[in-house]
């Protein structure tokens, strides 16, 4: 949830810190701090509660300073209020360790009273205090930096993601990840390196990268780096890596927020997710990293998906998809109750985890369950390298690039065909599927980048309905079949960022209790295109206007009849019914948008949320 980064070379630290903070802030951004330290191990630590501006402020840019070593924090509070104190980095008592954290020291209080019964005394609320501390008293004890950054990780429960530096190792930076509290990934530049939680705020500098794997430790200087395992031995072989993304992606442009470009950027994201999973000519299903996962799917005779949040609303559609085209049973779970039911699973079963980043950490533990009972596993991912893609048997990647809002937009569409794709190899491999309907499914995706284009070329047409949705206090999304999930969708969406109670039902659902709720400060926003189920649908609508209801509804174009009885119509170009759903997205996404613009609410950072979840 927090965000890492760490420098040491020959240009000033700072300002590349603050810059590598602004690239993670979507990652926490309730307090922010670094600690730099000059080459004759002088340092430094500035932190403030609130925004990295404030820190930036306080720091007048950092060019002062004249420190070529340093590590930076944006904040994510889980133990102890977003104040100056609690923020990072944590100094032990005398300043011969500096740390920054992600994750929960899960024994913290164990520690922290044995600490203070050796007389230590400490400054803040946080968990993370206690590593700092450890750490002091190893190195006070003889051990160099990464030696102690190892022994006291052997005291720690739960997962974490830990930086450190001493002034006694001027240039020198320690680096865990234990367990799946998020990534460490180094960035290998020339005369450089960088330690960071994610790639944003490495590809800026370099495309060299090297993720940690779970219990590894890495000490970097500006030339060189090596990665040991919880033994201090060096581990046999560093999978460094060249990641295909363009640095320029990682900007904002002349868009005002992230949210609206990642958005805007779905003709391309789609486009670029398609051609990378399947060919027209020939008509060939490709997913070319799948690897040994490729020959095993032939033996599955099970699909459960599994996700969190706006992937988990992906996953639900693709059960549809994988019942359609593989024809097997397929199930969806929320990771973080999969984790912890006694689910059935075996060796037949395939568990498919859909997760943007990578890096969450329920759905971690949830594959980690599936690896337990044996079963063949395959993830959907946006980052290359990213920890699920480590551990699942192979990876169906989308090509969304960079996304930095924190409301996920182009990565739940990208994945929704990534499912598709998955699906149709699926019903390929178990002679489901004859090759002519193989053949039609992968054509049936060639319009579509262009399909979404044109309903976002006419998206200023929503600018009066998300003025009147914009006073509602409430509001319902409903849907039916494959546009269930993008109802629910929606209604995320539409809380996350303009924190409108919303929530996403299937419309056979409404009459079952959420119909008691509708009056005329109450509208419903209803999927009701062409393939949605239209009658049963137009049976909900009427209902909810004989109660008052005021109802926006997003048809397939030409349908005068929904038009007529709606308050007013959001129109979609007609396409292949599986793939109506991605389309009906794309509206849901610019009216949460609009709507969050005109409250005044701050889309890209909204309060509460952090993009990665790596903590319970
Ligand atoms: O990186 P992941 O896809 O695993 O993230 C899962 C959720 O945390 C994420 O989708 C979250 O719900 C977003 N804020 C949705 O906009």
């Amino acid at each position: 949830m927090c965000g890492i980064v760490g420098y040491t070379g020959s240009r000033p630290a700072t300002p590349l810190l603050i810059e590598g903070l602004r690239d993670l802030e979507y990652r926490g951004y309730d307090s922010a701090g670094v600690a730099v330290m000059s080459g004759k191990g002088d340092l430094e630590i500035v932190k403030r509660a609130g925004k990295i501006q404030r820190l930036d402020d306080a720091l007048d840019g950092g060019e002062r300073t004249s420190a070529t070593t340093g590590i930076g924090h944006t904040r994510w509070a889980t133990h102890g209020k977003p104040t100056d104190m609690n923020a990072h980095p944590h100094p032990g008592t005398n300043g011969h360790v500096v740390v920054v954290h992600n994750g929960i020291v899960e024994n913290y209080a164990e520690l922290r009273r044995e600490l203070s019964e050796c007389g230590v005394t400490f400054s803040s609320e946080t968990d993370t205090e206690t590593i700092a501390h450890l750490m002091e008293r190893a190195m006070d004890r003889g051990l160099d930096l990464a030696s102690a950054l190892r022994e006291t990780a052997a005291r720690l429960e739960g997962s974490q993601a830990i930086v450190a530096i001493s002034p006694s190792e001027p240039g020198v930076l320690a680096a865990a990840r234990l367990g799946n509290a998020g990534g460490v990934v180094l960035g290998i530049g020339e005369g450089e390196n960088f330690v960071a939680s994610d790639l944003a705020a490495v590809i800026p500098h370099t495309r060299h990268v090297v993720f940690l794997a779970d219990h590894q430790f890495a000490r970097v200087t500006p030339g060189a780096f090596t990665i040991t395992g919880t033994d201090g031995q060096p581990v046999g072989t560093i999978d460094e890596r060249v990641v295909p993304i363009d640095p320029m992606s990682a900007l904002k442009g002349n868009y005002p927020h992230f949210m609206l470009k990642e958005i805007m950027e779905q003709p391309e994201a789609l486009s670029d997710t398609i051609q990378s999973l399947v060919s027209v000519e020939p008509p060939e299903i490709r997913l070319p990293d799948l690897g040994p996962a490729a020959d095993q799917l032939t033996r599955v005779n099970r699909v459960v998906l599994i996700g969190m949040g706006t992937s988990l609303h992906a996953a639900m559609l693709g059960r549809y998809f994988v019942e359609k085209y593989a024809g097997i049973p397929a199930e969806i779970d929320n990771a973080s109750e999969f984790r912890y039911r006694d689910a059935i699973l075996d060796p037949g079963t395939l568990v498919v985890s859909v997760s943007q980043s990578g890096e969450t950490v329920d759905v971690l533990e949830g594959m980690r369950v599936a690896r337990d009972a044996g079963c063949l596993q395959v993830t959907i991912c946006n980052t290359e390298g990213g920890q699920t893609t480590r551990v699942a048997d192979g990876t169906v990647y989308t090509r969304a690039g960079l996304e930095r809002g924190v409301a996920s937009t182009k990565c739940f569409t990208a994945a929704l065909v990534a499912l598709y794709a998955l699906a149709l190899r699926l019903g390929e491999a178990r002679g489901h599927l004859d090759q002519e309907t193989i053949i039609e499914r992968i054509r049936a995706l060639v319009p579509l980048p262009e399909h979404v284009a044109r309903i976002l070329g006419a998206e200023q047409a929503l600018a009066r309905v998300a003025r009147d949705l914009s006073q509602a206090q409430n509001m319902l999304f409903l849907g039916r079949g494959g546009a269930f999930p993008v109802a629910m969708e929606g209604a995320l969406k539409m809380k996350e960022v303009s924190y409108i109670h919303a929530e996403g039902y299937a419309a056979g659902e409404m009459k079952h209790g959420p119909i008691a709720l509708i009056d005329p400060g109450f509208p419903s926003v209803v999927i009701a295109t062409r393939h949605a189920l239209r009658n049963k649908i137009i049976s909900n609508i009427e209902q909810l206007q004989a109660r008052g209801g005021r109802v926006v509804a997003l048809v397939t174009e030409g349908d005068n009849e929904i038009e007529e009885l709606c308050d007013d119509c959001i129109e979609l170009p007609p396409v292949d019914q599986t793939l109506e759903p991605i389309l009906a997205t794309i509206p849901l996404q610019c009216l949460a948008y609009r709507v969050a613009i005109i409250r005044g609410c701050d889309v890209d950072q909204p309060r509460n949320l952090a993009k990665t979840v790596t903590v319970e």
